[in-house]
């Protein structure tokens, strides 16, 4: 067994050599022994149980793998019961089943409901894998597979970090569990599920790891997510595709059309158009941002990472802001007329493309999509026709830092990784987290552990064996100090 002390130094950006921390760790309050013994014994099977579930091709958006979307329900199910919870169970929806399970020790203690989601995205396109996305490798420190750390990679470490618990006599509270199979395709099916489920879903707290921290020396936990909507836009000309030297001049284009209107979407200072659709943007004061600010962000480091010639957003706005506080409008996909090989001389008849907006606090995704259906609609020329098809949506959400629910997690990251975790907000959506604020009254806590560089829903996604590691180890201290924190408030 190998034993390195986790400290600051030997943590760094993307590789890392401690996984475990020993006994001699200074770090307060340790992990009990016998946990920490447990973590290092098993520590070879526990990824290997997850390198076989991400050989589980789950892509939810696609009908052709339903069956390996169930399969992999099954999996998760059989690991829940194996990690020693109870009742471990697939809860059938129209759509992909969930997976539900539960260990109940005391109706008197907190509980805690973790939730997270086994399907993944489309692995497209697969020519630009270096190794086959569902065929996990191991390369730099990292496994390489689609769902890797979104969410397969992350929801696992709960699943492994409550088996160390239970199986060494320490879990401190009551536990649920919920994994969903829908959430890369809007949770469709997961709202109607709570709302008749209130009961077997109350919970304290919600702790979800399905987000990233800054960097591996730099530990962060996210305060928000942005909302969505999603559209689709089709712009119909003439009845036919045309040649396009008998009848180019004389008739509407719709690609170009469409391409007019979009480029309308946005004005010189990176704004959106739309009337209205910054009227109910919650600003923040200039202390929040002044706050925010104090995350780390390296420009320069960014540019390199994505290939940038220079950033570009909204005007009076950081990258990080543009990224977070800041809603955006940005194309998806576009196509229409001829996209295939060499050149073919044609009119299209329709224009289409994919757009998303994503929302910060203050902005409705159903009111969102109207306002933008409207204005596309309005700003259509007479000689076209506009359709516009919403797609799924979500609310933005933030959680307020002064609650024991977040006080618990930044205890964790400071026992776990010896460092203080710098509140973020972050970019992406979640969509179902409004809703359990909503429908459950809970609210939610971000403990993510991916990174920038882990490439979610892009070739080569992959994630971190420390960060993997690292996270099992976080887990059982967010347990231990919520329930410290909750003994306290009680007694008080
Ligand atoms: N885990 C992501 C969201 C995320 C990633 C949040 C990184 C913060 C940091 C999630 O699986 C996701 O991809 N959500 C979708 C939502 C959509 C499919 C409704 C998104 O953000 O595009
Ligand atoms: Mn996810
Ligand atoms: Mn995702």
């Amino acid at each position: 067994m190998k034993y390195e002390v986790a400290s600051p130094e030997n943590v760094t950006r993307g590789e890392a050599t401690s996984y475990f921390i020993p006994h001699t760790s200074y770090l307060i309050p340790p992990i009990p022994f016998a946990m920490q013994d447990f973590l290092n014994a098993h520590k070879d099977r526990f990824l290997n149980e997850l390198l076989e579930l991400l050989r589980i091709p789950s892509v939810s958006a696609d009908p052709k793998f339903a069956g390996d979307v169930r399969r992999c329900a099954e999996a998760v199910r059989d690991h829940l019961a194996a990690a020693g919870l109870d009742g471990a169970e697939l809860c059938e929806t129209p759509g992909h089943p969930i997976v539900y399970a539960e260990k109940l020790i005391d109706p008197a203690l907190p509980t805690v409901l973790v939730y997270g989601h086994y399907d993944v995205q489309p692995a497209d396109p697969y020519e630009l894998w270096h190794t086959p996305p569902f065929e996990p490798t191991i390369r730099n420190e990292r496994i390489y597979a689609r769902g890797a750390c979104d969410d397969k990679g992350q929801f696992y470490m709960h699943v492994k970090a409550l088996e160390a618990m239970l199986a060494t006599g320490n879990l401190p509270c009551n536990v649920k569990v919920m994994i969903e199979g829908e959430e890369e395709v809007g949770s469709e099916h997961l709202g109607t599920f709570v709302a008749a489920n209130r009961e077997k879903l109350a919970a304290d707290v919600i702790l979800i790891s399905d987000t990233s921290i800054i960097a591996n020396d730099c530990p962060s936990i996210e305060t928000g997510l942005r909302g969505l909507s999603y559209v689709e836009v089709e712009v119909t000309g003439p009845n036919r595709d045309l040649h396009s030297g008998v009848y180019g001049g004389g008739v509407e284009n719709p690609g170009n059309v469409l391409c007019r209107m979009i480029a309308s979407l946005h004005d010189e200072q990176g704004r959106i158009t739309i009337p209205g659709f910054y009227d109910t943007v919650e600003e923040l004061s200039a202390e929040e941002r002044a706050e925010l600010a104090k995350a780390p962000f390296d420009e320069e480091e960014y540019k390199r990472d994505l290939g940038l010639k220079a950033v570009k957003g909204e005007a009076g706005y950081s990258t990080p802001e543009r990224t977070s506080i800041r809603p955006t409008l940005d194309v998806n996909g576009i196509w229409g007329g001829y996209t295939g090989e060499g050149a073919k001389t044609v009119l299209p008849a329709k224009a289409h493309a994919k757009i998303s907006m994503r929302l910060v606090p203050g902005q409705d995704p159903d009111a969102i999509t109207e306002l933008f259906s409207k204005h596309f609609t309005a700003i259509a020329p007479p000689t076209v026709t506009v359709k516009v098809m919403p797609h799924h949506g979500g609310q933005p959400y933030v959680t307020p830092t002064d609650s024991i629910e977040f006080e618990a997690a930044r205890r964790a990251f400071r026992s776990a990784w010896g460092q203080e975790a710098v509140p973020t907000r972050g970019g992406g959506s979640i969509p179902i987290v409004a809703l359990f604020e909503r429908e459950l009254g809970i609210k939610s806590i971000l403990m993510g552990f991916g990174l920038d560089i882990d490439a979610l829903h892009s070739p080569n996604e992959s994630y971190g064996l420390f960060n993997f590691y690292k996270g099992i180890e976080t887990i059982p201290y967010f347990y231990q100090h919520y329930t410290e924190l909750k003994r306290e408030a009680v007694v008080a």
